[in-house]
């Protein structure tokens, strides 16, 4: 992994003229263009919902106007919509650093973090351990397969190294890159502190993948589940993923087992027989509309350095803290020049109103309880000057105290 800048890699007073000599000087910078973006918006959110690619867009075109209304029932073989979780899998793996067989698209992350977990408790039974304020999911699918199984379940604190775990914990469920804190972790330090205690990691690699340069197969990390729809870019809802190690694949069982993991899907018998490879962790029909979204997003990686995109992310993240820093703000996730994924977490009291006040502006982040905003930067299509402006808006608004209206401080369903 590489090694964090300085702390003073970014002079505290950066200037717009600055920002857009990062702009161009970027190798990134074209990249921007291959996406449908929004007019008159500064969008920070890519880190919940990411701006389609323009590829996706057309991919899903010519899937649902094409391979659904005119090839019908034959697209499962023509279009080849039966191998599309391998073959996007496939081109997941170059993003994580793995194998092309060694990834599925398929399911949700809830679903794959239970299936994985599942599969390897079933192998090697023990306690489960997952972080407090991990990803609430996380924590609650991790509950429910020990109630499920019987095995324990330790909510460890937060930054618990795998050689502190409580004896007997086999499995432990880990953030590669944490929705708050946006601390990338140190994968391979706890891999390595994971195989002297014999014990599996799962790792949550939902704010990872698309933004960190993963090298997960050097690194010794044989499990790992993520989304589709946060810098990815491949839509709401978007499929997730799963990767397994090709040498562990054999020896776990599904604990969803279904028609399509089996050998001979289309045999249609009674008795279970799991596929040898990835395949063996499907379980039901593909969401194809998804799955092609999807994979016409994944394409815009084709060409690009993941190193570029992860320094960049972090630089995109200085910038902002940069010019914010001035107000005093209390950051909430790694800081100015440290390691940091692909968000700016800043917690204040009237969080919620400050972030709609700057939607109202066009500028969209998000705001998580109780007090976390979230700015969040896609290196692909996110540039310096527009983020140094964003910054600067929000600085606005909390200094004016523009957020303090009835329009702005009342709850919506989705914060
Ligand atoms: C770290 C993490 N894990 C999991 C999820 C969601 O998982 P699912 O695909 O099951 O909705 C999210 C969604 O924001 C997330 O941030």
């Amino acid at each position: 992994m590489a090694a964090s800048p300085p702390a003073d890699r970014f002079e505290p007073m950066l200037t717009r003229e600055d920002c857009l000599a990062l702009d161009a000087a970027d190798p990134l910078a074209a990249k921007r263009d291959e996406f449908a973006m929004p007019e008159g918006v500064i969008y920070l959110d890519g880190n919940s919902l990411g701006i389609p690619p323009k590829a996706a867009l057309a991919r899903l075109k010519q899937c649902a106007e094409e391979e659904w209304a005119q090839g019908l029932i034959r697209s499962w073989n023509d279009a080849g919509w039966i191998d599309l979780p391998q073959t996007l899998g496939a081109k997941l793996a170059r993003l994580m650093g793995v194998d092309a067989d060694e990834v599925l698209a398929v399911d949700a992350v809830t679903l794959n973090l239970f299936k994985l977990a599942g599969a390897l408790l079933g192998r090697n039974p023990g306690g489960i351990a997952a972080e407090q304020g991990e990803f609430p999911t996380d924590n609650h699918v991790m509950e429910g397969l020990s109630r499920f199984t019987g095995s324990a379940m330790h909510r460890v604190a937060p930054g618990t190294r795998p050689k502190d775990l409580p004896d007997g914990v086999t499995v432990f469920i880990k953030s590669g890159v944490h929705y708050r804190s946006a601390e990338i972790s140190d994968f391979e330090g706890y891999e390595r502190e994971a195989a002297e205690r014999g014990l599996a990691i799962v790792w949550d690699l939902s704010h990872a993948t698309g933004l960190v340069d993963l090298k997960l197969k050097a690194w010794g990390a044989k499990y790992a589940v993520g989304c589709g729809y946060k810098f990815l870019s491949g839509g709401p809802g978007a499929p997730a993923f799963l990767y397994c190690h090709r040498d562990e694949i054999g020896s776990l069982e599904h604990p969803i087992p279904g028609w399509l993991g089996h050998k001979r899907p289309f045999g249609f018998e009674d008795a279970y027989e799991p596929a040898a490879s990835i395949v063996r962790w499907r379980t039901s029909t593909p969401p194809i509309l998804g799955l092609a979204a999807l994979d016409g997003a994944v394409s815009v990686y084709d060409d690009v350095d993941m190193a570029d995109v992860e320094a960049k992310a972090r630089k995109l993240g200085d910038v902002f803290i940069a010019r914010t820093q001035s107000l005093g703000l209390d950051i909430a996730c790694a800081g100015m020049g440290e390691r940091r994924g692909g968000h700016v977490v800043i917690a204040h009291d009237d969080g919620y109103a400050i972030v709609q006040a700057l939607i109202a502006r066009g500028i969209i982040g998000d705001f998580r309880e109780p007090n976390i905003m979230r700015f969040g930067f896609n290196p692909l299509y996110n540039g310096y000057a527009e983020v140094f402006d964003a910054a600067q808006a929000l600085a606005e608004v909390i200094e004016t105290r523009a957020w303090d209206t009835p329009e702005f401080t009342q709850r919506k369903a989705v914060t």
